[in-house]
């Protein structure tokens, strides 16, 4: 009997929750009449649609303003599992969200246009924006006049100026990154098997280099190093004896930003996986073929070092924006910000009234991460939500104030007060939002071989673990986290795929 109540309850769940699923396919796939944007509201223009502004706009409520929205890119991008994408364990269109599906689904129509902004006119409120992509119209290049602006632009690739990066090195930022290592790591390997390739050339095609030991160069190597033992040793015997991962880092170890443990683990897993580490070492510069880096030898002496390489991923960190720099540069406020754009604790750019910044281009005393530019984005919102509200409150306050003075009897004056005391009351609270606080969830890292490493935050203070349960939960946590639930699906799909048929070795 319990048998059959536990089938028949297992049976209702599974039947719930595919009801539940299609309901919510068929409601994303259907999008309701939206109301046209309010020209008479405040013009309020987001840039970019990345953590921090997709974020801000999830939770604003449209109606409220004039909303457009400006970027190159007309996707939202899951930037934690891109690493998995250079090798094929997830399918880069798995881990993007289209950003016109999702502002359909507002109340407000929002405005977009697929644009760079080059330049922000704080002066004159104004953004201009150019049309970047392939194909033309009559026009590529406008401006837009902004109310309130949000920059969440994000960040470019740091080269600290080394000569040769751009030219020769792989980024690890978007899609088209992504898409371009993939591609590199086959050629590499075909190239290596041609015929008659000398040895001296099969070893440097074959040596993959990762400069920068921080979270997107370890991940990127582990992911390499997976690829090769379950898919690339198997395909293509041949290269088994030269493939060769190392990462170069010029920091004394691996992941500063995470405990000494995992500092440790992680050290020790990429040893047992043979991907090398080489610390201490900064890369000066970059050719074709080597890399030259300085490293201080045994007698405390500096070298020069020219190592070889088939792929090099340049994994370094964030740069600013050109156009954050210019704002940067017309506001005397910003004189001694030079890692971004210094704001207060409402996320509002120092030296401004009307401009607030989110994510990687901002300088909020945070580390410049998905979970930081999220947080700050929903905190925008919020914000933005209340400041409406408040006009809204003050503007119906006002004409109460009028009704009341002019009111022909007491009764009327009596319930107009009382009308006054109660929107009194909802503006202080209203009012009282307070700043910006950042709540740190905690750091998860994989690390290869289904290892993971995390620095959770806990009740009663930090946990630091690593291994194959933490790769676990590092899956379950981004698989959660992933913009909707074609995403998830899509990867858990992508995962299935790998585990069962192995990763696809063609070059496209
Ligand atoms: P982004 O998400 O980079 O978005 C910027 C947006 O601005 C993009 O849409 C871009 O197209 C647009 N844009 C650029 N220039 C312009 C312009 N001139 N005008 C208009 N729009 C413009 N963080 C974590 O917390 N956990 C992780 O696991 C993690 N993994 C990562 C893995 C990789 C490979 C990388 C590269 C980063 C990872 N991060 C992770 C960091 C995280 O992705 C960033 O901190 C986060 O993306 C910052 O959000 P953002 O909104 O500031 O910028
Ligand atoms: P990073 O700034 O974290 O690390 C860059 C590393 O490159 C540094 O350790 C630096 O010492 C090294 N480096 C710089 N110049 C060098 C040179 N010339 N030669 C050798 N080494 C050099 O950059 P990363 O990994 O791109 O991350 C950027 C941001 O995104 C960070 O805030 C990070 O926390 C976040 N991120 C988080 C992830 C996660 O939580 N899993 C994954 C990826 C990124």
């Amino acid at each position: 009997r319990f048998l059959r109540w536990t089938w028949r309850l297992t049976y209702l769940s599974v039947i719930g929750g595919l009801v539940y699923t299609g309901y919510g396919i068929y409601q994303n796939r259907t999008p309701a009449e939206q109301v046209d944007p309010d020209p008479s509201k405040k013009t309020l223009v987001v840039l970019g649609t990345g953590w921090g502004s997709v974020s801000l706009l999830k939770k604003l409520d449209t109606e409220n303003y004039n909303v457009i929205v400006v970027s190159p890119r007309n996707y939202f991008l899951f930037t934690p599992l891109l690493p998995s994408c250079t090798t094929g364990t997830i399918e880069h269109r798995s881990i993007m969200e289209p950003i016109r599906n999702f502002l359909r689904h507002k109340k407000a129509a929002v405005k977009y246009y697929e644009a760079d902004c080059t330049k922000i006119d704080y002066e004159n409120k104004m953004i201009y924006i150019n049309d970047d992509s392939e194909i033309k119209g009559s026009t590529s290049a406008t401006e837009v006049p902004f109310d309130m602006l949000v920059v969440g632009v994000g960040a470019e690739n740091a080269t600290f100026g080394i000569p040769g990066v751009r030219e020769n090195g792989c980024f690890l930022k978007e899609v088209g990154d992504a898409q371009k290592i993939r591609k590199r790591i086959m050629d590499c390997v075909e190239t290596a098997t041609f015929k008659d390739q000398s040895p001296e050339e099969v070893k440097r095609l074959l040596h993959m280099v990762v400069v920068g030991g921080g979270p997107t160069g370890v991940e990127f190597a582990g992911e390499l190093q997976d690829f090769f033992e379950n898919d690339l040793r198997k395909w293509v015997p041949e290269i088994a004896d030269n493939f060769h991962v190392t990462l170069v880092e010029a920091l004394p170890n691996v992941l500063p930003s995470f405990s000494k443990n995992l500092i440790d683990y992680t050290e020790q897993t990429f040893k047992e996986e043979t991907i090398e580490i080489r610390t201490k070492t900064m890369v000066k510069n970059v050719t074709e073929k080597y890399i030259e880096a300085q490293y201080t030898d045994a007698q405390g002496q500096k070298q020069l070092e020219q190592i070889p390489y088939g792929l090099l991923v340049w994994a370094t960190g964030n740069a600013l924006r050109p156009v954050v720099k210019d704002l940067m540069s017309q506001i005397p406020a910003q004189k001694d910000s030079r890692r971004g754009l210094a704001v207060n604790e409402y996320l509002v750019v120092k030296g401004t009234e009307n401009i607030w910044a989110v994510g990687d281009c901002a300088i909020a005393n945070y580390a410049p991460t998905a979970q930081v530019a999220a947080q700050e984005g929903a905190f925008l919102a919020r914000l933005f939500n209340q400041m409406a509200k408040t006009e809204e409150i003050e503007t119906e306050l006002a004409s109460l104030s009028i009704a009341q003075e002019k009111a022909a009897n007491k009764e009327t004056r009596d319930d107009a007060f009382a009308k006054i005391k109660d929107l009194q009351k909802r503006l202080r609270r209203v009012k009282s939002m307070g700043p910006f606080e950042y709540s740190h969830q905690g750091s998860l890292a994989y690390i290869g071989s289904e290892k993971a490493v995390a620095d959770i935050s806990w009740l009663t203070g930090n946990l630091a673990t690593g291994g194959q349960l933490t790769y676990f939960f590092w899956r379950s946590a981004y698989l959660s986290m992933c913009f909707s639930t074609r995403n998830r699906i899509l990867v858990i799909m992508d995962w299935m795929k790998t585990q069962v048929f192995g990763r696809d070795v063609s070059r496209e």
